[in-house]
């Protein structure tokens, strides 16, 4: 992605690999510092993924991928066989990190067939490295393609909600919405954009904000419970989100919020998109209610970081010690609210369980 860092332009990707050492763009400094973290081994390469030092379906599934690479390196194992069980249990480990996007355990799995081929340690280690790699260009691929697929669907000058970060903070190099309304400005469409602030984490007052101001998109932030508000004054054309899981029905797991802003979008007669590489259909999930929603901790709620007034970075108590929270962090929307799915395979409007099955076998693996 291009950064703009002291007035400089940088092209960095949000999560790369260079010999052992798994490096991010850290996500929970943003948009106060900008910092690439470095992960040494695959445990501190699963905990950043937990702490949320990248997030986003796509970028957690590069980053899950590239910590089974480093697994398969750095397992200590006297036999193939021993190896073999240790690289299935650590795999299993980093698959659980995020439990919602199964981009992530996907990935994984992908890394694990590639450790069947060949038979010396070594071959096997560089095979799952390549697997590891291959993953982030398959994404770097599918989300230009989404990018530019979503165009036949954007008018001049729409005025768009989006929800979270779906930029190429959240998926390798340009995004699934973000990178939709990136193209459409790109290509001379003048999008505004209607940030939802994403709470409680902020993926949007801290990352979509930032990434829009990066590439010069005219945007509005908006606190998430106005959505109602700007429908009911008219100002929304189109809705565009991304996808953590969407079930054979064509139910969406996404950030939570999303339901909601679905439901707005119906009332209002304003069309619903999900843009998402069809590696976030999953097909063994009947529907919506199959998907397994990850739980955060309740300090999440509880607090806010950002830039406190002596200009550091800090956190501040928002609500009691011991006030009880829940913190679903994703929510399901049922597919009749999804006006179309814009894939890297093209644009999905008659959505049935037979069009996504045909969507979805239409690729040849990776
Ligand atoms: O908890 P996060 O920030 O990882 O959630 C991210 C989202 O919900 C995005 O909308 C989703 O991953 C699609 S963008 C590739």
């Amino acid at each position: 992605m291009r950064v703009i860092i002291d007035g400089r332009v940088q092209d960095i990707l949000a999560v790369v690999m260079k010999g052992q050492q798994v490096q991010m763009i850290d996500q929970r400094l943003l948009p106060f510092t900008f910092r690439i973290s470095k992960f040494r081994t695959w445990q501190a390469t699963v905990q950043a993924i937990k702490d949320l030092v990248t997030r986003g379906a796509g970028s957690v599934g590069v980053a899950g991928a590239f910590a089974v690479a480093q697994a398969a390196q750095q397992i200590d194992a006297s036999t193939i066989e021993e190896w073999n069980a240790q690289l299935h249990s650590a795999a299993q480990t980093i698959a659980q990190a995020r439990p919602t996007a199964v981009t992530l355990s996907s990935a994984v799995n992908y890394c694990l067939a590639a450790a069947e081929s060949g038979t010396a340690l070594a071959e096997k280690q560089h095979q799952v490295r390549v697997a590891a790699k291959a993953i982030l260009e398959r994404d770097m691929k599918a989300s230009q393609a989404i990018s530019e697929a979503g165009q036949s669907l954007l008018k001049s000058q729409y005025r768009i909600l989006t929800h979270c970060n779906t930029g190429a903070l959240a998926i390798q190099d340009h995004g699934t919405a973000l990178g939709v309304i990136r193209q459409a400005h790109a290509t001379g469409k003048e999008p505004l954009v209607y940030v939802s602030e994403t709470r409680p984490w902020l993926q949007g007052s801290r990352l979509t904000t930032w990434e829009l101001q990066q590439e010069g998109i005219p945007h509005h932030l908006i606190v998430d419970s106005a959505c109602g508000y700007l429908h009911q004054q008219g100002l929304v054309d189109a809705v565009i989100v991304g996808a953590d899981r969407i079930a054979a029905n064509g139910d969406v797991a996404n950030k939570i919020g999303t339901y909601e802003k679905a439901v707005l979008a119906h009332e209002h007669g304003i069309p619903f998109y999900v843009a998402a590489p069809t590696d976030a259909f999953d097909l063994a999930c009947p529907n919506g209610h199959d998907i397994a929603i990850e739980e955060r901790s309740a300090h999440e709620v509880r607090s806010f970081t950002g830039t406190l007034p002596n200009g550091r970075t800090g956190t501040v108590q928002i609500a009691p010690d011991t006030t009880s929270v829940l913190n679903p962090v994703f929510d399901v929307t049922p597919a009749k609210y999804v006006s179309a799915f814009i894939t890297e395979r093209g644009v999905l409007s008659q959505i049935s369980l037979t069009s996504i099955k045909q969507l979805v076998h239409s690729g040849n693996g990776l």
